[in-house]
């Protein structure tokens, strides 16, 4: 494992994927192996706005939360590199993904629809699951982002168990895809 840790993520690493799915638990423990610093983008856009993203939410609509993401990550962007996990309809944004397609290196954490179920039906801070039938809002959106989720650079199946396991299969297919990169790089 000490080779994944030397790994050299020559640009900012960004976890994508839907809520439940661990961008911000596998991408804070990806930056500690990897010593870069980690940024959790629903934090700094509840910091930018002075309250929590339900609350934004709640007082000014998902609209404005989508305005409030899409200026806080092309913030973040441009600060130097770092482990990002984004909000689960961050990269659903044209914008916003192609910013991170143009110049990070994106990973989608993909989840089944029953094992992401499992994770955020015990918590009830989530606004977009506040509906009368949260399990098919889950099912629906994931039909529709699925497909836009794939567009990431890596794609990573994430399974129940130990998180480190699914951090060291990030790593592997990060080094994969950037042996990948520099192979076609030198036959330009
Ligand atoms: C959202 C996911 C949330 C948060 C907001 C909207 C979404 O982040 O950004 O509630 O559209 O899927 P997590 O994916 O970190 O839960």
């Amino acid at each position: 494992m000490t080779d994944l840790n030397k790994l050299n993520v020559p640009k900012t690493l960004v976890m994508v994927g839907m809520m439940g799915a661990g961008k911000t638990a596998i991408g804070r423990r990806i930056a500690a192996r990897l010593d870069l610093s980690f940024i959790d983008a629903d934090d700094e856009i509840a910091k930018a706005a002075g309250c929590s993203i339900e609350d934004i939410f709640e007082r000014h609509g998902e609209s404005a939360f989508r305005d409030g993401e899409r200026r806080v990550i092309e913030r973040l962007l441009a600060s130097p590199k770092h482990v990002l996990a984004t909000g689960g309809g961050a990269f659903i944004d044209p914008e916003t993904r192609s910013r991170i397609l143009e110049s990070c290196v994106s990973v989608w954490l993909r989840v089944e629809v029953d094992v992401l179920w499992r994770r955020v039906k015990r918590r009830n801070d989530r606004p977009l699951l506040k509906t009368a039938a949260p399990y098919e809002t889950i099912v629906s959106l994931v039909e529709q982002r699925y497909p836009v989720y794939a567009e990431a650079d890596i794609t990573v199946d994430s399974i129940d168990g130990p998180a480190e396991d699914t951090v060291d299969r990030v790593l592997c297919a990060v080094k994969a895809y950037l042996d990948r990169e520099d192979r076609e790089g030198s036959n330009v």
